[in-house]
Formats: C-alpha cells, structure tokens, sequence
C-alpha cells in the first residue's frame, strides 16, 4: 500500500458494524485513504448492503493476509474476539474494538501484546460510546494526578431512572425501554450494573492503572429502587442515578458501582435520558464534565472512526500507540472500609421509644445520624434517616441489628448518598 492508504478489515457487520462500514465508505479524507478489504460475519446468506465479495466467514482470511493494515472488532461478546484480538496483534496489526467486555477482560495484556508487537490498539467506543473520554483521559490528562472518576455510563438505566423521576413505576420504565430498543429481552446487564462494571474497569485501568478483578467491583444494580425513593430523594432536593464510581485517594483505590442519591445540583444529576457522563477530578483540573450520547450505532461509529484515522497516524511511526500505563499509587482498598454517607427509610410500629432504639443501634456501630424525618403511617411510622459518612462494614452491622428490632416491620430502603 501507498504510505498514506491502508486496507481495513471489519470484524462484524451488526449494528455496529453497518455503521462503521458505512462510516469508511464515505469518508471524506485528504489525509489518509481508507479499503475495506473484508469483513468478517457468520451468516454469508443475510441481505445486507455491504458486497458480497467483501464477505468471509472465515477468520484466518483476514489473520493471515499481509496487506491488511488495521482490523476493526464489532462481534460483541469475549468469544471468539479476544482469541481474535490477541492474534491479530501478535502478528502485528492493528485493533480498534468497540468491545468493552474483552478490554475488562484482559485490557491489560492486550496492552502488552500491542506494545511488544508494534501494533495500536484503540477502544475510544467501549465505554461510553460516542463521548470521547479515553484519548483525553490517557492523553490530554496524562500529566494530572487523578483523584476520582464518577460516570453515568449505562444508558439505558439512566433513561430507566429518569422515566421513573418522571413518576412511571420500574416495571413501566422497564418495558418502554425494551419497546424502544434501549434494554434487551434480558435487561439483566443494564439494569444490574454489569455493563456498567465492566467499563469502570476500563477506567480504572486507564486513570490508575488498576486491573481490578471482577469479583473486587462492588456491583449493584437499580432494580430495588422504587417511585417512593424518588419522592424521597426529591424533598432532600436530590435524585437517583446509577453510578460508576472510581477513586484513589489517601485510603487507596477502589472502583465500585450502585445507585446513589445525588444532589440536584452536582453535572451527573442533570444528565437524563440514554445520556451518558464521566465526570473527572484532578488535583490540578478539578473537575471536568464529558457528556453526551453514550450508546447507538452512529455515535459508536464515529468513535471507531477517530480511532482508526488515529491508528492510521500512528501506523507510520511502526510503534505502538501506548504509553506506559499509569502506576497505582494506593493499595487495593477493601470495599467493606469505604466510606459514604447513607438513606435509609424504615417502617417502624408507632410508638415511644423507637427511634431511641434505632438510633442507638447506629451510635452502637459509630455510625451518626445527620436528619431524621418521621411521619404516621396509622399504627405504622414511616422513618427517613439520613446517616454521616460511614463505612459499609458499619453500617451493614447497624441494619443487620435494626432489622431484628422488633418494633421495625421492614427496612424499605438502604442507598448510598453520593458525597
Ligand atoms: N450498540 C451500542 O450502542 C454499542 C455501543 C458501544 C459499543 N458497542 C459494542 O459493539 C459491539 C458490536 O455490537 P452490535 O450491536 O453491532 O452486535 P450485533 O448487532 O450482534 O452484530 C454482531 C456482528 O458480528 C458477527 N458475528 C458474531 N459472532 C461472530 C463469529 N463468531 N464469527 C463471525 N462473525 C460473527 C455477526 O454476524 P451475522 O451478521 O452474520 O450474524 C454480526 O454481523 C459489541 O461489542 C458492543 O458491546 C455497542
């Protein structure tokens, strides 16, 4: 091939891939020539606008043909694509993946193999799809001592949460989503957190340079939250957002995601809808806000295009597109020991001394109250506390207790308060 004009190979042509195909053909570029020289797909039989003769079915087509500068991975899933990415780098080409499955997975050797092999590896579109975050954060922020990264990085929870802010209950939430097309079927990658751990991984690779494993990502999803939580995080002038939250501070480092009640004001409170935000802290930037369309076919597209023009840039160069990764600077921090402050709303028998008994429970587990509200229920109170920051060891031993007092009927809700 001419210096400036490479052949490009496509590993996929769903969703994704139609779009980024459709994305190369098109591109209008004086500065480098883009072929697309295969594409990769199972089924060579399905309609689709792509020619024929671009097809295989057949990896090795791709693997073993030398005038193939730069594979771009949109299977979806880790099988077969991380055997795929791991040989396509060992032999020296170039990957750019959309695949934040497989970068979880084993980002970091990746890392290795393209570094060893002179090879780029990309994957601007896995977290966070269309927003570009991970060139800032590895390049831009390079210099920058990072203290925490906290992101909105599930769309479809996020449009979930919102829907239900707006006053529709979880289940409706749930099925318009699917009517729209942002759950699947089964929601249970989304709506748990999942997706959502896995880019945090990501993250945390890249802004401390921890691969943390998959057990160590505390992980809870949205599906206990309920229309009542939210009345209740509204008259605290505060919402719910499912939240990826990764920190390294003086007590070390920790990646964890769940809901929170978040305050009005703070730039994540105001991202709604299937948007997505990371909201970076540094010692020396403070904090910066990237949002936008973090899923969808065309908004992934154009991040795979950025880094396949970014690969092209780098190919000359024949070294890869990797600095030294970041160096963790904390110990790994165990998530029983992180702090937060707490909501908790409770259905207690109405009667004297039973906020007495709860909040000596808490005082007994060193965790202190910051509000209370109590209202009549009948025969039944409603109790809303609101506790100072606590570690989770702490406060799972004070509901522990709480729950088995008998003048409490049920502990309705416990969520984190994002401080
Ligand atoms: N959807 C989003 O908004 C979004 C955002 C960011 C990142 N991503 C990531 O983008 C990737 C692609 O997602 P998608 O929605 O485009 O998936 P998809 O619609 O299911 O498409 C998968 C494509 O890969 C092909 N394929 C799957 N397994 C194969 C195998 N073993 N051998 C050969 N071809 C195979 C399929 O072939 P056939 O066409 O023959 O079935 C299909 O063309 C995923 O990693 C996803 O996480 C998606």
């Amino acid at each position: 091939m001419e210096n400036n004009s490479y052949a490009v190979a496509v590993l996929g042509a769903g969703n994704i891939g139609s779009a980024v195909i459709s994305r190369l053909q098109d591109l209008d570029n004086d500065i480098v020539q883009l072929f697309i020289k295969k594409v990769l797909v199972t089924d060579l039989s399905k309609d689709r606008e792509i020619d024929k003769e671009l097809l295989t079915d057949n990896f090795d087509e791709i693997l073993n043909d030398d005038s193939i500068d730069l594979v771009i991975e949109v299977l979806g899933g880790i099988d077969p694509g991380r055997e795929y990415i791991k040989a396509l780098l060992s032999s020296g080409k170039s990957v750019i993946t959309a695949n934040k499955d497989i970068i979880a997975d084993c980002g970091e050797e990746l890392v290795s193999l393209a570094i060893e092999n002179n090879a780029c590896l990309y994957f601007e579109a896995a977290v966070a799809a269309g927003i570009p975050v991970l060139k800032p954060l590895i390049e831009s922020l390079r210099g920058e001592a990072l203290t925490r990264v906290s992101g909105i990085i599930n769309g479809t929870s996020n449009y979930m949460l919102t829907s239900m802010e707006e006053g529709s209950s979880y289940e409706d939430a749930l099925s318009t989503a699917q009517e729209l097309g942002y759950a699947e079927p089964d929601p249970t990658n989304d709506v748990e957190g999942i997706d959502a751990k896995y880019k945090a991984m990501i993250l945390s690779l890249l802004c401390f340079g921890v691969s943390p494993e998959i057990e160590e990502v505390f992980t809870e999803g949205i599906s206990k939250i309920t229309k009542d939580d939210f009345d209740w995080a509204s008259r605290l002038d505060k919402t719910i957002k499912l939240v990826a939250q990764i920190d390294n501070n003086n007590n070390g480092f920790n990646a964890r995601v769940y809901p929170v009640l978040i305050n009005q004001k703070h730039p994540l409170a105001s991202i709604r809808g299937a948007l997505n935000a990371v909201v970076v802290e540094g010692e020396n930037v403070n904090q910066l806000v990237f949002s936008g369309p973090g899923a969808g076919a065309d908004p992934t597209a154009s991040a795979v295009i950025g880094d396949v023009l970014s690969a092209c840039h780098q190919l000359g160069s024949n070294q890869s597109n990797w600095y030294p990764l970041r160096k963790n600077k904390g110990e790994n921090r165990n998530f029983e020991n992180v702090q937060s402050s707490w909501f908790i709303r409770l259905s207690v028998n109405d009667e004297p001394g039973v906020l007495a008994s709860i909040a000596g429970t808490f005082g007994e587990n060193n965790v202190s109250i910051e509000s209370v509200i109590q209202e009549g229920r009948g025969d039944q109170a409603e109790l809303v506390l609101v506790t100072h920051e606590a570690p989770e060891k702490d406060l799972n031993n004070s509901i522990e207790q709480i729950t088995s007092l008998s003048a409490v009927t049920t502990v309705t809700s416990v969520l984190r308060v994002y401080i």
